[in-house]
């Protein structure tokens, strides 16, 4: 405890410490002057005149944000020409620069030196001579002209701007927000489960897991720019199956991190994974809780060696001391009949479903997704997919304009994907 009070101290004296290198900052101008070498260039920026500001002599403080830097407007500064700002000597001495006007190029209210750079959404633009802008081509997540199609084509879906996805190139999308490699024909050639219909039974024509299981089926994690939905899903549907076959005795939210650290047989982390092998390790290796074992968003060298019910390791999470380990009964496969899988889902819960994204699921912001063409004119960038895989809670089903129904299934909460059509 007592240590306390002199790291406070120490770290005072290291603050008080860099205030006075900031007030002997005329030191370091006058060492290395060189701020550009030719001093400073911004065409046509307003630096001295935009405040009025003009110093006599040497005025440490006379300065000026500078494209990220500082720059002055006392006459100290016109001996090193480096580092006065770019309309000192037109401003304040009323005599042209001492070298050459270079050309910038204007964005906005700006204007940029040659070489100077700014973001438009995901392509970085920059400044070359002659006052043009050169930027790049990359096929945007977030992508206006997609999200306008969508929503003027009534395709019974609303296209926005998830703010996490901007600046983020569709092929970034595709390459860190889905991870699941497609099942090996072995696992698709897996026998399936039949679960069979009483005669005469009839399912709800709407269902959700969470009001049949209050607190039993959990919130789903955010995977962020981690591809490891192989690990997040089988991790999120392995929970709330412990909850509700344990009828709540035990709840975890089991760890997507422990498999994405320790299940590394064939499986890539967050650049992917396989789900046959995220469920060969729930059943014989076993996972502990995301509490104990949080999520990093990146594969560590965190073991948690396996004793008979807790982990020989201490958990990674230094506020978590339970590193109880939770096993899985098998995992089966499911058969295509759509009745079979909501008769599972209703009496067993949560359900494993591989689904492939396109580029125009990134933009979901609600209603039933189906994948659109809106993409189908556009050069062949723009037509991107890759596999996710997603824990299934529900279904229900809406009736269109035009008397049809439609049905769907539901996987309500997870992040900025809401129900997923079913056809
Ligand atoms: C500042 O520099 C300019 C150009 O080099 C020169 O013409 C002027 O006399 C200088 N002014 C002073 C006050 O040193
Ligand atoms: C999308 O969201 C981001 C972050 O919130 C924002 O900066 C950007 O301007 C938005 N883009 C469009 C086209 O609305």
């Amino acid at each position: 405890m007592w240590r306390c009070p002199l790291e406070l101290l120490l770290l005072l004296l290291l603050a008080g410490e860099s205030a006075l290198g900031a007030r002997r900052g005329r030191g370091r101008r006058e060492l290395a002057p060189g701020l550009h070498l030719r001093g400073i260039r911004d065409a046509g920026g307003r630096y001295c005149q935009e405040q009025d500001l003009c110093c006599r002599g040497r005025a440490d403080d006379c300065t000026l944000p500078y494209l990220g830097a500082t720059c002055y407007c006392d006459l100290f500064c016109n001996r090193t020409v480096s580092d006065c700002c770019p309309d000192f000597w037109d401003f304040c001495l009323g005599v042209p620069p001492p070298f050459p006007p270079i050309q910038g190029c204007t964005h906005g209210t700006r204007i940029y030196p040659v070489l100077g750079t700014y973001w438009d959404n995901c392509n970085r633009c920059t400044c070359q001579e002659q006052g043009r802008w050169e930027c790049d081509q990359e096929p945007c997540l977030v992508d206006q002209d997609m999200i306008n199609a969508i929503n003027q084509g009534n395709y019974g879906w609303l296209a926005g701007n998830h703010s996490a996805f901007w600046g983020m190139t569709l092929d970034e999308g595709i390459r860190y927000r889905l991870g699941t490699f497609r099942p090996s024909s072995s696992v698709s050639n897996m026998n399936e489960i039949h679960t069979v219909l009483r005669p005469g039974e009839v399912l709800p024509t709407a269902f959700e897991a969470s009001e049949k299981w209050p607190n039993l089926v959990h919130e789903p994690l955010d995977q962020g720019n981690c591809a490891g939905s192989w690990a997040f899903s089988t991790a999120a549907v392995a929970s709330d199956r412990v909850s509700i076959h344990s009828l709540g005795h035990m709840t975890p939210v089991l760890s997507p991190q422990n498999l994405l650290s320790c299940d590394t047989h064939n499986q890539r982390g967050c650049r992917g994974g396989r789900l046959d092998g995220a469920w060969w390790f729930l059943r014989r290796r076993g996972v502990v809780s995301d509490h104990c074992y949080p999520f990093v968003g990146r594969e560590q060298d965190e073991a948690m060696g396996r004793g008979k019910r807790q982990a020989t390791a201490r958990c990674p999470s230094s506020h978590a001391h339970a590193n109880d380990i939770y096993q899985v009964t098998p995992a089966y496969r499911l058969g295509s009949s759509e009745e079979e899988i909501m008769k599972e889902l209703m009496e067993n819960g949560p359900v494993q479903a591989l689904m492939e994204v396109h580029e125009d699921f990134f933009l979901y912001q609600g209603g039933v997704y189906s994948h659109t063409p809106v993409s189908l004119g556009r050069p062949e960038q723009y037509r991107r997919h890759g596999t996710h895989s997603v824990k299934i809670t529900g279904w229900g089903e809406e009736t269109l304009p035009d008397g049809r129904t439609l049905k769907y299934w539901t996987n309500c909460r997870e992040e900025g994907y809401g129900a997923c059509d079913n056809s």
